[in-house]
């Protein structure tokens, strides 16, 4: 009897949390991090749209131009079910007060620092925001009995195993910080799966493209340069291949995750492959202007190819990707020139 009225009181506070300030009620609480991000702006904007309560969290740090993330943060203001947070992940006293404050019911983590060739450089930052920041967000979900996180992963991790990738290849050996740290990120996430029982669902992402994009991956590069007229480069002889796919379908298939699903990790990818020379052709075609390609040296913490196994995601969430390579360029290329006044001054 005593159980069952305690449960009523905590269905009772749930429910009266979900009200926010102008009385509204939302199904589900979600804390995005990385909103400000290309993929943590799209999965907020797809959430937002369901009416979900979204309280984004990003540093916006300067790792690229910061003013194509206040652009993104910008578009998904207009919702009222939004709510932004300045701050780090690595700060777990700042994250602590978001948790106190609202009735989460799902954490999803994109905020990270991304890029193979960047964490050459300085690869302390990839540790302590890829791996500690996950930290802090299981350790708060455990004080706060939050059962739900979806954390977004890599294809880079798959480093010299056979293709088509499937998930349950050993990753034992990556070849970057950025993919050693994800593989701490997911580890640390099995921890706390097994030992708090907390839902996971880990998303391998493949070579994500799409309008808003990231300005240090190479297809924003290639279209920004094309357009201005600029040479571009290509690391190796552009016969590399990319299982490129399109941010709608990544944001889509993130947000199937929120299920309960015990702990998976799940390829998002197109299961088709393509060579940055397609790419090229095919910027050239929707742009109708003609590449200049410069060719410098192959970096040794790349891949020469990566090629998504997606029937897990078929199965688990009966996700597919609905945007082709060819279709996906072309919208990525009308946003350029819709844009392109804002587009042309980011600096890259
Ligand atoms: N874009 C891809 O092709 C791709 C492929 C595989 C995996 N991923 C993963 O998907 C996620 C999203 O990637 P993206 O392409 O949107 O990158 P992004 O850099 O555009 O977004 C990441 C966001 O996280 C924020 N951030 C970074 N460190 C933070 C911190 N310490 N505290 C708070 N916010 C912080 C950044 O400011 C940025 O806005 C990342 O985890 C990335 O590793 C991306």
């Amino acid at each position: 009897m005593l159980y069952f009225l305690k449960n009523l009181i905590k269905f009772y506070v749930k429910i009266l949390l979900k009200f926010n300030a102008k009385g509204m009620v939302f199904t589900m609480n979600i804390i995005v991090t990385g909103t400000a991000g290309f993929i943590g702006s799209k999965v907020a904007e797809y959430l937002l749209e369901k009416d979900y309560l979204v309280i984004g969290i990003d540093n916006l740090n300067d790792y690229y131009d910061v003013s194509l993330k206040l652009f993104r943060v910008n578009r998904l203001k207009k919702y009222e079910n939004f709510i932004f947070y300045k701050g780090d992940i690595e700060n777990k006293e700042f994250l602590e007060e978001i948790f106190k404050k609202y009735k989460i019911d799902a954490v999803i983590n994109e905020a990270a620092r991304a890029g193979v060739r960047a964490s050459i450089e300085n690869p302390y930052v990839y540790m302590t925001t890829n791996a500690i920041g996950t930290l802090n967000l299981l350790e708060l979900m455990v004080k706060f009995d939050i059962k739900k996180f979806i954390l977004a992963s890599t294809s880079s991790l798959y480093a010299g195993s056979k293709m088509p990738f499937t998930e349950d290849l050993p990753v034992n050996t990556p070849i970057s910080p950025y993919a050693a740290s994800k593989k701490s990120a997911e580890s640390l996430s099995y921890t706390y799966h097994y030992l708090y029982d907390i839902d996971v669902t880990i998303f391998r992402y493949f070579t994500v493209y799409g309008p808003a994009g990231r300005p240090d991956m190479s297809i924003f590069r290639f279209i920004y340069k094309i357009l201005k007229g600029e040479p571009i480069e290509i690391y190796g002889d552009g016969t590399q291949k990319r299982d490129f796919t399109y941010i709608d379908d990544i944001a889509r298939g993130t947000i199937l995750g929120l299920k309960d699903l015990g702990y998976e990790i799940i390829n998002l990818g197109s299961d088709n492959p393509y060579s940055l020379k397609d790419v090229i052709s095919l910027i050239e075609k929707y742009t109708q202007k003609k590449a200049k390609i410069v060719y410098k040296t192959f970096h040794k913490a790349d891949m020469k190819a990566t090629w998504a196994n997606i029937e897990k995601a078929k199965k688990l969430l009966s996700w597919e990707p609905k945007v082709n390579l060819e279709k996906g360029i072309e919208k990525t290329v009308n946003w350029f020139l819709e844009n392109w006044d804002f587009i042309k001054n980011i600096k890259i």
